[in-house]
């Protein structure tokens, strides 16, 4: 079946005009059918259809941290403020969800106990610290309290549920909408829920692909550090073909709604020849280009073009990152790692997201604990804080 891709008549910009249906069609509801074999299992919860999407806003756009009744594992709820008959103790707001308690707890217990959650679009990875980290890694969610925690805490997630920044163009400075987007603007954005089974990777096997106008331009490493054994040329070679194959022969024909310009996040096996699909994302600025930039992937389509119609060399500067040196018979992908340990992108000293983290001390409150026990102990340091500082007013 041929792919529909808008004619493009003028030179291209750096970021193409996306629809509201090509952003949709990087939604995990969107793809997953197509691509069930060939992602992680995953359950994906429509608040709408289950009853409580209104519900859902209240709590999450509530200005307390309380979480839904029912949220914890019954060990826990008894360390928790709340009593058996869903009333609490003060006058804390009472947030009911029950369906979507049995949705995250029917995911959980099918998924072998844990659960990596989403919503919409995105992942609350700047939330991740908030939960303690045991067994898994971030974002490791055994209960459904476990998964309101990160997304409430969670300043990304909320992107996703903006109508101006889900269905955005371009750079989030110049926000643009194509043509049959701008009257939508006071949408409501749907809120799905998506629970991916829980699977420990391993970031050197990372790796994010960029295609516009349905080239397949570049590849980057997901995780910026320094992987001494890819910089073996057969490594790259294997990454280079095992992603190509497994855009040509699955990608390419089968995400027909994307528009012909998307970025894909894939998984590699250790042999690097099985590929796993993570995730679809807008061709724009909110997603990250890692170790590209996208004036630099423009380029590389440019010559692309250029090369399509005359026979010329992809720009000084990255013929040498291709697969054939020479640049004479250039192939895209081309594949951008970090090179040395000594490069900036490998040499991070801030933890990801620290300008989303809590303070030291509130994080310290978390460890270890569950929400109930959390809001005890913050409730008992902020008392000990006023206390203080009473005392210190005496004084
Ligand atoms: N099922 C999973 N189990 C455990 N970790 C996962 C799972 N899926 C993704 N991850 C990890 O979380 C990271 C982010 O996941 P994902 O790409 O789905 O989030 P995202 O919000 O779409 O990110 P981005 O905004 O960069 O597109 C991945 O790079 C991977 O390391
Ligand atoms: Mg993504």
């Amino acid at each position: 079946m041929p792919v529909p891709i808008r004619q493009v008549e003028h030179e291209p910009e750096v970021f193409p005009l996306l629809t509201r249906s090509e952003v949709d069609a990087t939604r995990t509801s969107a793809w997953y059918e197509t691509f069930e074999d060939l992602t992680i299992p995953s359950r994906i919860i429509d608040l709408e259809t289950l009853g409580e999407e209104e519900a859902f806003r209240d709590w999450l756009n509530g200005d307390s941290i309380f979480l839904p009744q029912d949220s914890e594992n019954v060990s826990s709820i008894s360390s928790s403020s709340f009593d058996a008959t869903g009333s609490n103790s003060d006058s804390a707001p009472v947030y009911h969800l029950p369906k979507l308690n049995t949705a995250i707890r029917t995911a959980i217990q099918a998924f072998g106990g844990s659960v990596f959650p989403k919503l919409n679009w995105t992942a609350p990875r700047d939330a991740a610290f908030i939960i303690p980290q045991t067994e898994g890694g971030p974002l490791y969610c055994k209960t459904p309290a476990d998964v309101y925690l990160v997304l409430k805490s969670s300043d990304f997630i909320s992107h996703g549920l903006d109508y101006a920044r889900a269905y955005a163009s371009g750079s989030s400075d110049l926000v643009e909408y194509a043509v049959e987007d701008q009257q939508n603007e006071t949408e409501e954005v749907p809120v799905e829920i998506v629970l991916k089974k829980y699977i420990q990777m391993i970031p050197s096997r990372e790796w994010r692909c960029f295609v516009r106008d349905d080239v397949l331009l570049g590849v980057s490493q997901r995780d910026t550090n320094f992987y001494d054994f890819l910089q073996d040329s057969d490594a790259k070679r294997q990454v280079i073909d095992a992603i190509r194959d497994f855009w040509e022969d699955e990608v390419r024909l089968n995400f027909t709604t994307g528009g012909g310009s998307y970025i894909f996040d894939v998984y590699l096996s250790a042999d690097m020849t099985r590929v796993t699909l993570i995730d679809f994302n807008p061709y724009r600025n909110s997603t990250d280009p890692l170790l590209f930039t996208y004036e630099e992937l423009l380029s590389i389509l440019l010559a692309h073009r250029r090369r399509s119609r005359q026979s010329s060399p992809l720009p000084y500067g990255l013929a040498e990152l291709s697969s054939d040196a020479a640049g004479l018979h250039v192939r895209l992908p081309i594949l951008k790692i970090v090179e040395s340990a000594s490069d900036p992108e490998a040499n991070r000293t801030t933890p990801a997201f620290a300008g989303n983290m809590m303070p030291l001390d509130v994080m310290a409150l978390s460890q270890g604990r569950n929400m109930g026990e959390f809001k005890d102990a913050w409730e008992e340091a902020l008392a000990r804080g006023m206390d203080d500082v009473s005392s210190d007013d005496d004084e």
